[in-house]
């Protein structure tokens, strides 16, 4: 008969705790968090923060006019002591589309902000021309080119926001999982133009904000989260926050909540958002060559997502150029064009 022993066991109980701890298996609620921001929606059955969405409710609610700079609503109210940069003249007097002219960006956790970030936001402000662009995050990011970023771009503020850490009292381990609902949220919320930091802006989005809703397509099976654009409280964005409300927290799943979901919703109620299949998100992932080696012909690109993970992303201005790949050309074109 093989005995099991408490010191063969231990090994294993060890090498347990450690994974445990490490990712985060159990979801205690440790004191440690409490303090940071919850996010509620009331069709699911917990009830633990006040956030009001609610699918059948914001569908009968007329969407409120394009938010001002005076109306922010990001649920925090360090918002005005957290302005980094202050313009009291819009460049740009509103439209009166329904999807708001201003961009945000999610900034969670200590990172470094790079060249092609810096590149982004600044596409943003000379392409899309929009009121202001906010940053929301728990901190604001560091390095040579972030404060490029705030001393060059005019109408961008930091609004200091907790990451969400439990949607519907289910803990949120992972970062880019938090991003995502963060995102969804913030659009949600304000309306406007979400976008990545590795997202260059390559034209006006006028055409794409007269939608109640806009994604891109970035396969067969999977709307991009990179880049939402929406008016405030648009429908489509309420069913997509509460698909997560059977989140669970498994890293894989990012994808699940992030990209598939917004595909099958996008099926079921095609009357509730514009799907962009080749405009916003190509050359998407699965085709790297096309940004990093080929010539795509971006004229048509309202955007392009510079899939940083599929390929080597210059540093450096000197490195771009004489860059002949797309990848250049885009980068070059947003580099010297004019603030
Ligand atoms: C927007 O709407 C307001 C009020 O309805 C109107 O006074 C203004 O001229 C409109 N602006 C544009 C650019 O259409
Ligand atoms: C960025 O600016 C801050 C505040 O002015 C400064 O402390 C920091 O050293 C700067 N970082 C770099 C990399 O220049
Ligand atoms: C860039 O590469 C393309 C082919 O990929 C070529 O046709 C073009 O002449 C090149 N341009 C320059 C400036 O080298």
């Amino acid at each position: 008969m093989y005995k099991v022993s408490l010191g063969k066991l231990l090994p294993f109980l060890a090498v347990f705790i450690y994974l445990a701890v490490t990712f985060k298996l159990f979801f205690i609620d440790w004191k440690l968090y409490e303090a940071d921001e919850f996010l509620r929606f009331p069709s699911c059955t917990e009830s633990i923060f006040n956030v009001d969405c609610d699918p059948s409710s914001c569908l009968r609610k007329p969407s409120p006019p394009p938010s001002t700079k005076a109306q922010i609503n990001t649920k925090c109210h360090q918002i005005s002591t957290q302005l980094i940069s202050v313009h009291s003249h819009p460049r740009e007097a509103s439209d009166n589309l329904s999807t708001p002219n201003t961009i945000h960006f999610i900034s969670l956790g200590q990172w470094k902000f790079t060249f092609l970030n810096y590149l982004s936001v600044k596409s943003a402000h000379v392409f899309a021309k929009p009121l202001y662009m906010v940053v929301h995050g728990d901190t604001q990011p560091h390095g040579i080119w972030w404060n490029r970023t705030i001393t060059d771009i005019p109408n961008i503020y930091f609004a200091k926001r907790n990451r969400p850490l439990r949607i519907q009292g289910v803990y949120v381990p992972w970062v880019e999982h938090s991003s995502d609902i963060l995102r969804i949220h913030t659009v949600f919320d304000n309306g406007g133009i979400y976008i990545d930091t590795d997202v260059l802006i390559l034209k006006s989005f006028y055409p794409l904000r007269q939608f109640s809703m806009t994604l891109g397509r970035e396969s067969h099976y999977g709307l991009g989260s990179s880049i939402i654009i929406a008016k405030p409280r648009a429908p489509f964005l309420c069913h997509w926050l509460s698909a997560y409300c059977s989140y669970r927290p498994f890293v894989w799943n990012w994808a699940r909540y992030a990209v598939w979901s917004p595909h099958e919703l996008a099926a079921q109620h095609p009357h509730l958002i514009h799907v962009e299949d080749k405009n916003l998100l190509h050359p998407s992932w699965h085709e790297p060559d096309l940004l990093f080696k080929g010539n795509y012909d971006w004229s048509e690109n309202y955007a392009m997502h510079i899939w940083h993970r599929f390929g080597y992303v210059p540093e450096t201005p000197e490195e771009i150029m004489h860059l002949n790949t797309t990848i250049g050309q885009v980068m070059r074109h947003v580099y010297q064009s004019k603030l």
